[in-house]
């Protein structure tokens, strides 16, 4: 065997083992818990073949308890690039089969590799989280990485994607990155997101509960809104990645890529134009009007189960890609409230900050009163939603269906938000306030005095209603830009995103706005 063979066999040899991690055991460990290895993931979540790994041949530089004795080729983390959909990405995958996972400074500084280059690139970053934290050996160096990784966040956000998937724990201050970063996306069964775990939560407030509980992918995709997709599987989880990236551009300065659309434009809904209930009480569902008008009814939706009265999420007209939102009459008559607010804001940031066009359906009675959302701040809350679509400078068009009232109208994308088409159904009501509250303020004392005062109240409320119940009004003052037939929405917002697509405008300069966090 020449030198040169030796020298190839043994770089052949540390490659293989490198690819082990932790080693067989430890792989069988991984598998007997449930979990794919960060390897096995990555060949998941790339294209076939793409994946092009760095760093193979690092490992920790601590000498703490034994530490010096201990090397694993790679250390714990799995980094590099590949391909989705023939797109490039960077990627890192925490290595639970390597010291659990945790992070080592030598770590760091692999994942901050693939962060810089996903920067200089102009291209996503994803990463795979399965960690047991900082590297308890390490001390402050774990620190000292884990703020050089939060920095990059910061310094990505906005300038190229970033999407998590925790598939295994996230504890302490490691949940600060996937907090950082655009989109979360939890396994079921698998990870936990907590910022202290059930033993010190027990021993600071006496409080008895488990992982699952106190910080599982059902309580982040429901309570906390923390995570925005709740995966059953990895699979799913990592095809949700996939999905998500489908409706991206790879950095702020570019757009999605079109896709060929085959669901006819002009396609007509005749469904929709008898979808609005007679009655203005009763509720109907926004997704059959999202389902009916996006192309090939296909929509993404974003943290499905957490603020429902608000639904937001990625669709697509005439192989557009948009972001929707929508109030759903379905869940609390579709009215505005703390959690729907953030949810909405931040998903109208994420789109703007990405040239992704907005696409606003808007039936809402109003904010939800009373002093559990006051005491909760929804004043602040509203004001984000409302600074959010005031400050986008992408393509915005609104359709109202039915109920726009008062300061919820002005938030939900209206022409005085720089809205570029605003359109309304015929059974649009835009008004300062539903009839009932209209009549109350105005007529209380006539109403008291008259001989019959529920006949009175009824006669007013219905010249309220001739007078504002429709979308007449608001057209006459050029704030709704057009009356559209419902069926024929899709066709009108396809025109409406046709003309937009050379929109230019832009803010003044600053260095950031003052966003009521
Ligand atoms: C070093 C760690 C480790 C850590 C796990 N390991 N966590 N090594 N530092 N933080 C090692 C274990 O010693 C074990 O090594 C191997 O990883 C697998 O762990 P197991 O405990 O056998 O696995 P499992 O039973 O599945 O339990 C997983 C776990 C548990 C729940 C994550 O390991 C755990 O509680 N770890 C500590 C979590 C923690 O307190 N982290 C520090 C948080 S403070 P061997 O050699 O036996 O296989 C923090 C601050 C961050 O993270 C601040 C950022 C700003």
């Amino acid at each position: 065997m020449s030198k040169q063979e030796e020298k190839i066999g043994q770089l052949i040899e540390k490659r293989a083992q490198t690819r082990l991690g932790g080693g067989e055991k430890a792989i069988e460990k991984q598998h007997a818990r449930g979990k794919y290895t960060a390897r096995e993931r990555i060949d998941m979540l790339l294209d076939k073949g793409s994946f092009e790994e760095l760093d193979m041949f690092v490992t920790h530089r601590c000498t703490n308890f034994g530490q010096d004795k201990k090397h694993i080729l790679g250390d714990g983390v799995v980094t590099g690039f590949g391909t989705i959909m023939g797109r490039l990405v960077y990627v890192f995958a925490q290595d639970f089969t390597v010291f659990g996972g945790s992070l080592s400074e030598t770590m760091s500084l692999k994942i901050c590799k693939v962060m810089d280059m996903a920067m200089k690139m102009g291209a996503p970053v994803i990463g795979l989280n399965d960690s047991g934290g900082a590297r308890i050996q390490e001390g402050i160096n774990a620190l000292a990485g884990y703020s050089e990784i939060f920095q990059r966040n910061i310094m990505a956000s906005g300038v190229i994607p970033q999407i998590s998937a925790i598939m295994g724990p996230c504890a302490g201050g490691a949940v600060y990155s996937p907090a950082l970063t655009d989109f979360t996306i939890m396994t079921k069964g698998l990870s936990y997101m907590f910022l202290t775990g059930p033993s010190v939560v027990k021993t600071v407030t006496g409080e008895d509960v488990s992982q699952e509980a106190l910080g599982g992918a059902s309580v982040h995709a429901t309570k906390s809104g923390v995570t925005h997709f709740a995966a059953e599987t990895e699979e799913e989880t990592l095809e949700l990645v996939r999905q998500l990236l489908s409706y991206m551009p790879q950095n702020n300065l570019e757009e999605t890529p079109l896709v060929e659309c085959t669901d006819p434009i002009d396609r007509l809904e005749d469904k929709l134009n008898d979808i609005i209930p007679d009655n203005p009480k009763r509720s109907y569902d926004m997704y059959e009007v999202i389902g009916a008008i996006v192309d090939n009814g296909e929509f993404l939706e974003v943290s499905k189960d957490f603020a429902k009265n608000i639904i937001i999420g990625f669709a697509r007209f005439n192989g557009q890609a948009v972001g929707v939102v929508a109030n759903q009459p379905k869940v609390l008559a579709g009215v505005l409230d703390s959690n729907a607010s953030r949810k909405g804001a931040r998903f109208v940031r994420f789109c703007d900050a990405f040239n992704i066009p907005l696409v606003t359906l808007v039936d809402v009675p109003g904010f939800l009163p009373g002093t559990g959302q006051e005491y909760n701040g929804v004043i602040l809350h509203g004001a984000k939603l409302l600074y959010a679509y005031g400050e986008a400078t992408v393509p915005k068009v609104t359709v109202t269906l039915r109920k726009s009232y008062g300061g919820s109208h002005i938030v939900m994308s209206c022409k005085q938000l720089r809205g570029d088409m605003n359109y309304a159904w015929p059974s649009a009501e835009i008004a300062v306030m539903g009839a009932e509250g209209a009549v109350g303020v105005l007529y209380a004392k006539d109403a008291k005095a008259s001989d019959d005062p529920a006949a009175f109240i009824k006669a007013k409320e219905e010249e309220y209603r001739d007078l504002f119940a429709n979308p007449y009004q608001a057209a006459k003052y050029g704030y709704i830009d057009d009356v559209i037939e419902p069926r024929n929405t899709r066709f009108r917002v396809i025109k409406a995103l046709n003309m937009l697509a050379t929109k230019k405008l832009t803010n003044p300069a600053k260095k950031h706005g003052n966003i009521p966090l």
